[in-house]
């Protein structure tokens, strides 16, 4: 049903994953987004951005569209699209190989597709609602794990983290007291597609943008895992916070998220 929109992502996530390859090693103006010495934009996420938009602006003109970098479309079109043309920007700005290009579609506010590639692994994560999720065309579930004490979990500080007491810090201790292992690899999108195909059995994280987690909280529930907000009410992409899941262990993660 989605299928041409799905190709169309695929297409252009593709495309702008190599551009990211292409200039990971030349160098790169780094900007401050604002007086948050965290909080910084390369010129690579802005091209990165305009080869997106430009291209669902030319194939979905009657489509909406918001992009990290500043594109806000707006004609009240029930399709907006949700782009982070560079996810995991601090890790790109220090040749650190983690970094993704994620896209979703959303009608009436809701994903209906999803697509995150990670170039650096030629690793492509798709999802259309109701289709299942998939990795380089190759169905995905997520864990069984039904262990706290047996699973790996992600997490990330956001960029306030300097200047707000809802640092995260606290349940970073917490998580790492009672799980056998957490990770911080600063990639909100690869964080939810590594809990999609189980590599993390949870993640969670405060302070996000709808760009970082449209496509994964599609690609998380198409692979059999679950999302909420960190007190447990059914998750708002727009509301700024996530816990994603394999499902058996949420509860587990809520209570902890509580502490
Ligand atoms: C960031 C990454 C990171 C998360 C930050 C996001 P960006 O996105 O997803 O993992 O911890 O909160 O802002 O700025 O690299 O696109
Ligand atoms: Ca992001
Ligand atoms: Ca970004």
């Amino acid at each position: 049903m989605f299928r041409d929109y799905t190709q169309a992502a695929i297409e252009i996530a593709r495309e702008a994953g190599g551009l990211l390859i292409d200039r990971l090693h030349t160098t790169r103006t780094i900007e401050y987004k604002d007086h948050n010495r965290f909080n910084i934009v390369t010129e690579v996420d802005k091209a990165s951005e305009k080869l997106i938009t430009d291209y669902l602006k030319d194939k979905f003109p009657s489509h909406d569209i918001l992009a990290e970098e500043g594109t806000d479309v707006k004609t009240e079109s029930e399709w907006l699209w949700v782009v982070d043309p560079l996810d995991g920007t601090v890790n790109y700005a220090h040749a650190y190989p983690l970094f993704a290009v994620s896209i979703a579609l959303l009608h009436r506010g809701k994903p209906v597709v999803g697509v995150v590639y990670e170039p650096n692994r030629d690793e492509l994560y798709v999802a259309e609602q109701g289709g299942g999720a998939m990795k380089n065309d190759k169905p995905i579930r997520v864990s069984k794990n039904n262990r706290l004490d047996g699973a790996m979990l992600s997490t990330g500080f956001a960029y306030n983290v300097a200047e707000t007491r809802l640092n995260n810090l606290n349940h970073f201790s917490n998580f790492v007291l009672e799980c056998h292992a957490v990770r911080r690899d600063g990639v909100a999108s690869v964080d939810l597609c590594y809990t999609a195909c189980g590599r993390f059995d949870g993640f969670w994280e405060r302070f996000l943008k709808p760009w970082d987690i449209a496509a994964g909280v599609l690609i998380v529930n198409e692979a059999g895992g679950q999302v909420s907000m960190l007190d447990g009410k059914p998750l708002d992409i727009f509301g700024d916070e996530i816990v994603a899941s394999n499902g058996v262990l949420h509860k587990e993660m809520l209570r902890i998220l509580k502490k």
